[in-house]
């Protein structure tokens, strides 16, 4: 969307014809939110925006198929070391020599995912916000095999689309999730030792902190699968480390398939 809305042209890929169905539904609502705001005086104006951009977006269901007419792949599949890895193999064998890949991963390690093709200098991290139509940042993650270049590259890129990019070194959740998640985690356990409720924890770090959003409503807005998935890599590299123990409160609800809002439930019920 926010591509497709700088000019570019964009093939939404996904498993299913259903799955992309609600992702451009997902898209045009976005697209009027963002609308109503910046063009609210020439609402004509607005409606030619929306056009024009759902009109540099198509989907597919066969990335294999439309990569050959690719310059930039941003993978934002599953949290699966193994999956993205296969996933990048395949299509590193069809897209053109220039094709610069990245992944929009929010916890793996970028050069193990570059080591799965054989182009690691074309290969970076791109990782963007939740919602991503609203957050300025995006995060650039240079491996030492990433070529100046593509890092030149992927910065302007995101600038291009309106954008902050920063830089960070490959390691553990770069620098918001090195962030983030410890902190979201902190706060489940402080729910979980009986020390205060989730309302008021939530409240509290709205109130007191500034924070847009507590942090059970930000776990079950990112998604509590997501956060799960990141914290047991994590805890699988630094079994030690406090901060990246796993929750059995968090684990019961994802076990419960309860995943937040996508789901219509997860700390807090959405139905
Ligand atoms: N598309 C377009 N516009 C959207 C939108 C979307 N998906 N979601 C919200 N908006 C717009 C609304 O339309 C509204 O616009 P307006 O100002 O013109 O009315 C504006 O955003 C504010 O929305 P709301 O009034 O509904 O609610 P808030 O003021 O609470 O803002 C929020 C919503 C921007 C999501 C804010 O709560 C926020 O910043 N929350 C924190 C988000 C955050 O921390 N994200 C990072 C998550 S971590 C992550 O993504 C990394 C990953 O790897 C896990």
């Amino acid at each position: 969307q926010v591509a497709a809305a700088a000019g570019h042209t964009v093939v939404l890929v996904d498993q299913s014809d259903e799955i992309l169905k609600k992702s451009t539904k997902g898209i045009e609502e976005s697209l009027k939110r963002v609308t109503k705001k910046k063009f609210a005086d020439k609402p004509e104006a607005g409606a030619e925006f929306i056009d024009k951009t759902l009109k540099n977006i198509t989907t597919s269901t066969d990335a294999v198929a439309v990569v050959h007419s690719t310059d930039l792949v941003i993978e934002a599949i599953v949290e699966n070391q193994q999956i993205k890895n296969e996933l990048f193999k395949r299509l590193d064998k069809f897209a053109p020599e220039h094709t610069i890949f990245a992944s929009n991963t929010s916890s793996l390690q970028i050069t193990q995912l570059a080591n799965s093709t054989t182009r690691q200098d074309r290969f970076a991290g791109l990782h963007f916000f939740n919602p991503v139509p609203m957050m300025k940042l995006v995060e650039v993650i240079k491996t030492p095999m990433t070529s100046q270049k593509t890092f030149e590259s992927l910065m302007d890129f995101s600038k291009a689309v309106g954008k902050s990019p920063v830089s960070c070194k490959d390691t553990p959740g770069f620098i918001v999730n090195r962030l983030l998640v410890p902190y979201m985690m902190e706060a489940v356990r402080l729910f979980e030792r009986g020390d205060a409720s989730k309302e008021d924890i939530d409240v509290a770090m709205k109130l007191g902190a500034g924070y847009p959003m507590g942090p059970f409503e930000l776990l079950d807005y990112v998604g509590l699968d997501t956060t799960k998935y990141i914290i047991d890599g994590w805890h699988s590299l630094e079994p030690n480390n406090p901060l990246f123990t796993p929750s059995p409160l968090l684990n019961k609800l994802v076990e419960e398939k309860k995943l937040g809002r996508k789901t219509g439930e997860g700390f807090y019920k959405y139905k």
